[in-house]
């Protein structure tokens, strides 16, 4: 099956290989866990890895918000417009919405433009705030992203999630069992720092690494490195060492 890579290393190799091609790809995390960086990294990547056009679409930042962020990490959004490779948009769910109903909407012809296999929705979060009725925002969300694949393409959908560190999220909503795929992101206290972890929780139709994953964000962008060894916990945000559950677990004569 055709795996659309986003270009980071170490996530591509917990995927499989990359995202399947023209799925709907939640990732998910506290606010500044990396979230908008793995998005535009893919779309990045996309376009000068893999020649494949796209498409960012955002809700609440405006454009010169990407240009500078991308511009930090030596991602020149600008050229790649000019060049027909990228569109950057900003719209409103509630036309966002009613464009994707419509043929030939605003999306479809950009899309078409550039020939785009690619985009970013930042945020998710935004979108949802177009019911409070979970039945009928489960249908709205639904369609969206129905939408995004109707026209070729593979997306990656940010979502905010409120938890900073501790209790997992629950998982007990709609969201992750609408999309294809879920990273969720999020902030681990080791030692009294911070850290950040990554785990893919779910890849329809595929396997996928079950274990959780340590990144940093430097000046080229999202980086994955190693499990975190002999640490558990890691979802509850306080990990202790193995050693320490051990004896906890175990306790010796006293
Ligand atoms: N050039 C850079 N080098 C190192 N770190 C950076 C760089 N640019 C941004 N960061 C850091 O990367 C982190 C992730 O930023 P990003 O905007 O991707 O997070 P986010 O999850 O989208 O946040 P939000 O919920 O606010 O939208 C931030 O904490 C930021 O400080
Ligand atoms: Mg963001």
């Amino acid at each position: 099956m055709k795996r659309v890579k986003t270009g980071i290393l170490g996530l591509d190799q917990m995927l499989g290989g990359g995202f399947l091609s023209q799925t709907a790809n939640l990732v998910e995390g506290a606010p500044g866990t990396g979230k908008t960086t793995i998005g535009m990294q893919f779309i990045y990547n996309g376009i000068v890895q893999a020649k494949e056009s796209g498409i960012v679409l955002t809700f609440e930042e405006f454009p010169q918000q990407y240009y500078r962020d991308a511009a930090a990490f030596g991602w020149d959004f600008r050229k790649l417009e000019r060049e027909n490779k990228l569109r950057i948009i900003m719209s409103s769910p509630e036309v966002t919405k009613a464009d994707l109903e419509n043929i030939g909407g605003r999306i479809e012809k950009l899309s078409q433009d550039i020939d785009a296999k690619r985009i970013l929705v930042d945020s998710l979060s935004h979108f949802e705030r177009l019911s409070q009725d979970p039945v009928e925002l489960r249908s709205i969300v639904y369609s969206f992203i129905n939408a995004l694949k109707r026209e070729g393409m593979t997306s990656v959908l940010t979502r905010e999630s409120p938890a900073l560190l501790g209790e997992a999220e629950s998982i007990d909503e709609d969201m992750p069992f609408i999309a294809d795929s879920y990273v969720l992101l999020r902030y681990v206290e080791i030692e009294s720092a911070i850290h950040k972890a990554l785990l893919v929780l779910k890849l329809r139709g595929s396997n996928h690494a079950k274990d959780i994953r340590q990144f940093t964000v430097t000046n080229r962008g999202i980086e994955v490195q190693d499990k975190f060894v002999g640490r558990e916990g890691i979802m509850s945000g306080s990990p202790r060492s193995m050693a320490e559950a051990f004896r906890q677990a175990f306790p010796g004569p006293s």
